[in-house]
């Protein structure tokens, strides 16, 4: 790693932008320094401003004025979907590299517009396909790569949403409506995507995808119930119930994390949060939103080399994480977030366990991914790839995305992803 010191844009200082890689390049000097920000939102420019010591001349509200020159050497993107590809080519165009949050896009053109103008450009993009740098996925392709198990023949992969996350993300929050976001197999499972052909090692041929939104709608609404859950005579009985995600929890210091972006730059008292959840759409009966992405979908994929991998989300799992099989010609290997371990199943051998916390020393986002990134970053930057993944090999798991949704929306049908 070489002692230059990267001087860091911040665009979008939300909860990715300024709580998880901002405050990590923050408390690394001898590598990083963040000299501006750009934020829509003034309160939250202003919070951010204080945390990383930033004056007014190097804080932007406006995006347009913040592009007006290059500010440093990196940017990191870290705004809303579908603002990543037109802000990542402005940056390019200006001679940033940039440290892009995923998804990229949805659209199959503007992955081609991104990865032609980072070749016209020789810049680089980095995308935070943050799990590719978490200990026990690295762990596992350790363990793959090195043929005890024998050949990799199929995998079996299940992302756990979690209630409680698919009501907050899916149901009353951002990632809610296809109309404003990319579908949610990319906004929720673009990492899966990314892994499944990491660990197949081969470029994904075909994909076939079925899903809905099932359950989450009026129809299923409980008789008598308010539009907004403070209001409702099932607000301590539902488990979907704004009053028990938001306030219950954030009494007990439980999942804090849904309350403070339901409460953005507001005081988080017991009142506050309360009075919030009499307006704020994070309060809205989950039965009675305005959301349309699905509740659960299957895609089944082929790989070039034979590989061949099944992938579940779904919202209706109690708790998040993701629990993966790899099937081997000679063994099983099954990485199980949930539980926190990988067992390693060799055929007449007893299993062996492997606790993921033995492997991760202080990392905690994305299970240490949010850390490993951070930690290979500067070497990327330096030049050095074979620590983190090319523009190239993040686009695959976004063309497999898209192909996933074009096959849902058309009832399972087999969709050639390179066509
Ligand atoms: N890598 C991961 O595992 C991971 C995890 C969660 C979210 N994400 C992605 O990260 C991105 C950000 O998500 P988040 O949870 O931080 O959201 P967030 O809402 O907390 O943060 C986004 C911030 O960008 C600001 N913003 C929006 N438009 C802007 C503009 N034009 N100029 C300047 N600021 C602008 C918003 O005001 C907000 O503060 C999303 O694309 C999301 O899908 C990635």
């Amino acid at each position: 790693m070489s002692d230059k010191i990267y001087s860091v844009a911040i665009l979008g200082c939300g909860s990715r932008g300024a709580d998880t890689y901002g405050k990590r390049v923050f408390n690394r000097p001898n590598e990083f320094k963040i000299t501006d920000l750009c934020e829509i939102n003034p309160i939250r420019l202003k919070e951010t401003q204080e945390r990383f010591n930033i004056g007014d001349d190097h804080a932007f509200l406006d995006e347009n004025e913040f592009f007006k020159t290059k500010r440093a050497d990196v940017m990191f993107i870290c705004t809303q979907d579908k603002d990543h590809v037109r802000q990542c080519l402005k940056a390019l165009e200006l001679g940033y590299d940039v440290l892009l949050e995923k998804p990229i896009t949805g659209s199959k053109e503007e992955c081609y517009k991104l990865l032609d103008m980072q070749e016209k450009t020789g810049r680089k993009v980095f995308v935070c396909h943050v799990l590719r740098y978490s200990p026990a996925f690295l762990k596992s392709k350790e363990i793959l790569d090195s043929g005890k198990l024998g050949r990799l023949v199929a995998i079996d992969a299940v992302e756990q949403v979690a209630y409680w996350h698919q009501a907050h993300s899916f149901v009353r929050g951002n990632w809610r409506n296809s109309k404003e976001c990319v579908p949610m197999i990319l906004a929720k499972c673009c990492h899966d995507l990314d892994y499944l052909q990491y660990f197949a090692g081969s470029r994904c041929e075909t994909v076939s995808s079925v899903g809905d939104l099932t359950f989450f709608n009026e129809e299923n609404a409980p008789e008598g119930s308010a539009k907004m859950c403070i209001d409702c005579k099932y607000q301590d009985t539902c488990v979907y119930s704004a009053k028990a995600l938001y306030y219950e929890n954030w009494k007990k210091q439980e999942n804090t994390w849904i309350t403070s972006v339901m409460m953005r730059c507001k005081e988080r008292t017991e009142e506050n949060i309360l009075k919030e959840l009499k307006t704020n759409p994070y309060g809205r009966c989950v039965f009675r939103c305005d959301n349309d992405v699905v509740d659960h979908q299957f895609t089944q994929m082929a790989f070039q080399n034979g590989v061949k991998a099944n992938l579940l989300m779904t919202a209706f799992t109690q708790r998040g994480g993701r629990i993966i099989t790899f099937y081997c010609t000679y063994g099983q290997l099954i990485l199980n977030e949930e539980e926190g371990l990988i067992k390693v199943k060799k055929f007449g051998s007893p299993t062996e366990n492997i606790e993921i916390s033995s492997l991760v020393d202080q990392g905690t986002g994305h299970g240490g991914g949010d850390d490993g990134l951070v930690d290979k970053l500067h070497s990327m930057l330096d030049g050095d790839f074979t620590k983190g993944t090319s523009l190239k090999e993040s686009l695959e798991s976004h063309l497999m995305g898209i192909a996933s949704e074009e096959s849902r929306i058309n009832h399972g049908k087999l969709v050639y992803v390179h066509q």
